[in-house]
């Protein structure tokens, strides 16, 4: 006999601009979703927020929608929310981390929203709590109020779903890995097309991309939330696990290049590449790029160059993505992609025929991605 499952209301949240990615790559997994503000809404089984974790690229963390409740006083909040199944997500002693934020409420004070929040779990599930990695790592619940209404949500994820385990050295400048997987899928690239990264930095983009293309999924080097929760399925999570390495390719053609300037940056990326089990796939090259042959193509182009940062012995910008533009338009005929530039001055300075792709967040700016073709 089948047993229906409960369906959660799940959110994946996502930086600004991966929210279409998102979209996507939940309705690959057969669950349909909808963007909105912060990320994408979708509704799910309890194994079905195991898939959305361990195979999600472009979200930052997976959400349960636990519960929304109207409190215009602090032993309102306490009263109703006492009466919430905490039991489902929480054991007694597991510590807790409660964020609130708050607008036009009444209860405006994030601090005792969280005392009052931590009292009524407490009583709802006895026991003493511990401080964070005594008992674990704490479980994060996520209380925004708004109008007088809270909607308290339970973290599944744990750590930022960017931290895929691979990426332990970096340079100054990284992309989230679930930025650059959401770029991926912006500049269309697909694992048959020549990708180059002439930036490469700590290699982000060209792993990603072998993670794509191998169909690894992402979140198989790292534990999650849920694998803490009173009712969490080990076995099902391992089937989930084990399908997840079985569905993996070893592409025979797969052809990813990357040129970096600083050669210790180079090795770093290369050593990510070994830690993420896809060195065999990248082909990288110290050097300046303008100073290297163009890979076999064409195919597409995917940067994101160094901006108010000092690039190797020129101090001037305009003049440094001029050349760029002039490189791409003499050398790399045939090639498109797209590139990251917060300035759109700069942006105009490489001459090329540019269009304004989605806005993305990087490093605290709003950084929109650039697509060209050169024909
Ligand atoms: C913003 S970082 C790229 C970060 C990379 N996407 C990552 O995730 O690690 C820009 C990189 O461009 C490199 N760079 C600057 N000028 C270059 C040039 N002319 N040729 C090759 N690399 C260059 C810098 O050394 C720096 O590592």
């Amino acid at each position: 006999m089948c047993v229906a499952q409960p369906l959660f209301d799940l959110f994946a949240v996502t930086a600004p601009g991966c929210e279409t990615s998102c979209v996507a790559e939940l309705d690959a997994l057969g669950l349909p979703a909808v963007a909105e503000h912060g990320g994408v809404a979708f509704r799910g089984e309890l194994a079905d927020i195991y898939r959305a974790n361990l195979w999600l690229r472009s979200a930052s963390r997976i959400l349960v929608r636990f519960a929304e409740i109207r409190a215009c006083s602090f032993p309102e909040l306490f009263q109703k929310s006492v009466r919430l199944p905490w039991g489902r997500f929480l054991r007694s002693q597991t510590p807790l981390e409660i964020r609130a934020v708050c607008r036009r409420s009444r209860l405006m004070h994030t601090g005792r929203i969280a005392e009052t929040l931590t009292a009524a779990i407490s009583r709802a599930l006895g026991g003493n709590r511990e401080p964070a990695g005594a008992q674990g790592p704490a479980q994060r619940v996520l209380v925004r109020f708004e109008d007088d209404r809270a909607l308290i949500s339970i973290d599944s994820s744990g750590e930022l779903l960017h931290r895929r385990g691979y990426r332990l050295e970096q340079g100054a400048a990284p992309l989230r890995e679930t930025l650059a997987a959401a770029l991926l899928g912006e500049v269309g690239w697909q694992p048959h097309l020549p990708l180059w990264d002439p930036m490469c930095g700590s290699g982000t983009l060209l792993i990603e991309a072998a993670h794509l293309a191998c169909r690894r999924a992402p979140g198989l080097q790292r534990t999650f939330a849920f694998e803490h929760w009173p009712r969490f399925r080990a076995g099902r999570w391992q089937v989930l696990r084990q399908q997840a390495m079985a569905a993996m390719t070893h592409p025979s053609a797969l052809l990813l290049h990357g040129s970096e300037l600083d050669p210790d940056l180079l090795a770093v990326a290369g050593r990510n590449a070994e830690r993420a089990g896809v060195a065999e796939y990248l082909a990288l090259r110290a050097g300046d790029f303008r100073h290297l042959s163009v890979p076999t193509g064409p195919g597409i182009l995917l940067c994101n160059p160094p901006y108010g940062q000092r690039i190797g012995e020129s101090h001037n910008l305009a003049a440094f993505f001029a050349e760029f533009g002039r490189f791409l338009r003499t050398r790399a005929v045939g090639w498109r992609g797209g590139f990251l530039l917060p300035d759109s001055g700069l942006a105009r300075a490489t001459g090329l025929n540019l269009r304004a792709g989605p806005v993305f967040a990087h490093g605290g700016l709003s950084v929109p991605l650039y697509l060209f073709s050169i024909s």
